[in-house]
């Protein structure tokens, strides 16, 4: 099912098939989107990993067998053939700007070199690295976006540098060890849409030993906050409504608003108390399987009084070495994991390691707003909260088994003898 889109050889013929021998584009998919890469349409029906008619050209190699394409990862390529989603991205100058900015810090890296694009959409990614003087430039999207990508390249005479390949990162054909992997890969809160585990995928297929990856590194962070207009504007709504008495409606009012997750952007003043490092992802060494289900202990201490509404999370991601974040630069008393598991409080100071060489891509609430906002996963309830109380519990990431690409959230917390547990899926 995967098909290549002539490239590199000045063609635009289309190729059916996966493998590629330079100069096309190999594509495969479809999927579904997000109106803002959320997966919401993503239909996909019952999980056929394995078992459907539709797996993509499952290749017999030694000792490489991809996952199957679904139903699902169907429905998610085909989301990314919409022009919208493409436009939302590039538009957010933050997130496009620090990929540019981070090829072209790393261009001693990337000239003459051969860069693998994962996922490379309208081949945004792909053309910076072909200004930054690539020799070559693998343009990967499973995604119809890449025959558009494949038009790009032909109109900005980019046919000798950029390969575009139509088709899955698990199934397309590269004949050569690549010295560079650029992808945007990042979902809401980091993992969802799970499309890191094609950038390593990509990494353990092609990369040569200390090969650069952009970005390098990805944190996931996760606060309590108060948000009273918020919870106000959806429930408490109903308390008069042109002078009526629709309080009864409440608790429904609270499900609808407050079951799922909720991307929004929040301010740092909703955020009652420093970070919590959820995940930290090293791409150069993570695995598939550790991102399957991930899970830590947390312990905050609230800077105030107020309502708790519930937990925000965000991310940065790193090129190049990595970085302390601004919050691990600030004396705090936030809780960290040990590796046994027990939550201890840290004070230590620590230091950006090199602040000169290290971009960092944050989508913090107290920094510039990107398409990604923040997650929240508010309770049903708001819990008050005095200054200097504790809260603490665990969360659980973790893949959905009705969909992949869809993450499951199991939050426990307890606070001055009160003990809360509230399970969301992020579809
Ligand atoms: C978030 S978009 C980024 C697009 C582009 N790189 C940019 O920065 O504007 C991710 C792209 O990766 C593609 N993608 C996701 N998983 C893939 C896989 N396993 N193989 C090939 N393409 C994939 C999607 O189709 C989508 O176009």
């Amino acid at each position: 099912m995967s098909q290549a889109i002539g490239g590199g050889n000045g063609g635009g013929e289309v190729y059916r098939n996966g493998n590629h021998h330079g100069g096309g584009v190999h594509s495969i998919g479809r999927r579904t989107r997000r109106s803002s890469r959320r997966l919401r349409d993503s239909g996909g029906g019952s999980d056929s990993r394995g078992s459907d008619s539709r797996v993509t050209q499952p290749r017999q190699e030694k000792d490489r067998a991809p996952l199957p394409c679904t139903d699902f990862d169907v429905a998610y390529f085909h989301s990314y053939a919409h022009l919208g989603i493409h436009e939302e991205m590039i538009k957010d100058r933050v997130r496009t700007e620090a990929y540019r900015n981070a090829i072209f810090r790393h261009q001693d890296r990337i000239e003459g070199k051969v860069v693998v694009d994962v996922g490379c959409g309208t081949g945004i990614l792909s053309i910076f690295c072909a200004q930054a003087g690539a020799r070559r430039v693998y343009a990967v999207d499973a995604s119809d976006i890449a025959v558009q990508a494949n038009e790009v390249v032909k109109a900005n005479n980019l046919t000798d540098t950029i390969t575009v390949l139509h088709g899955r990162v698990e199934d397309v054909e590269i004949d050569e060890e690549v010295d560079v992997i650029v992808s945007e890969w990042m979902g809401y809160m980091l993992l969802y849409e799970s499309m890191l585990g094609s950038v390593i995928t990509a990494r353990d297929r092609w990369l040569k030993p200390g090969g650069l990856i952009l970005p390098s590194y990805a944190k996931l962070y996760m606060a309590p906050v108060s948000h009273p207009c918020r919870y106000s504007e959806s429930v408490d709504f109903w308390q008069n409504v042109y002078g009526i008495d629709m309080s009864v409606m409440m608790p429904l009012a609270k499900q609808c608003a407050f079951e799922e997750p909720s991307v929004e952007l929040i301010s740092g003043e909703h955020v009652l108390t420093w970070p919590h490092l959820v995940k930290n992802v090293d791409c150069s060494t993570v695995t598939i399987h550790e991102l399957e289900c991930v899970t830590t202990k947390f312990k905050f201490t609230s800077m105030m009084r107020a309502p708790f509404h519930g937990f925000a999370f965000w991310f940065d991601v790193e090129f190049g070495a990595p970085a302390m974040s601004d919050y691990d630069c600030i004396q705090q008393s936030a809780s960290v994991e040990t590796t046994d598991g027990r939550v201890t409080e840290s004070s230590q100071r620590k230091k950006r390691s090199n602040p000169n060489e290290t971009l960092v891509l944050s989508t913090a609430p107290e920094e510039a707003p990107t398409h990604w906002q923040q997650t929240i996963v508010y309770f049903y309830d708001p819990i008050d909260v005095e200054q200097d109380q504790l809260i603490e519990g665990s969360l659980t990431l973790s893949q959905s088994k009705e969909n992949p690409r869809f993450m499951n959230i199991h939050l426990e917390y307890a606070s001055n003898g009160r003990f809360f547990v509230k399970e969301s899926v992020m579809r």
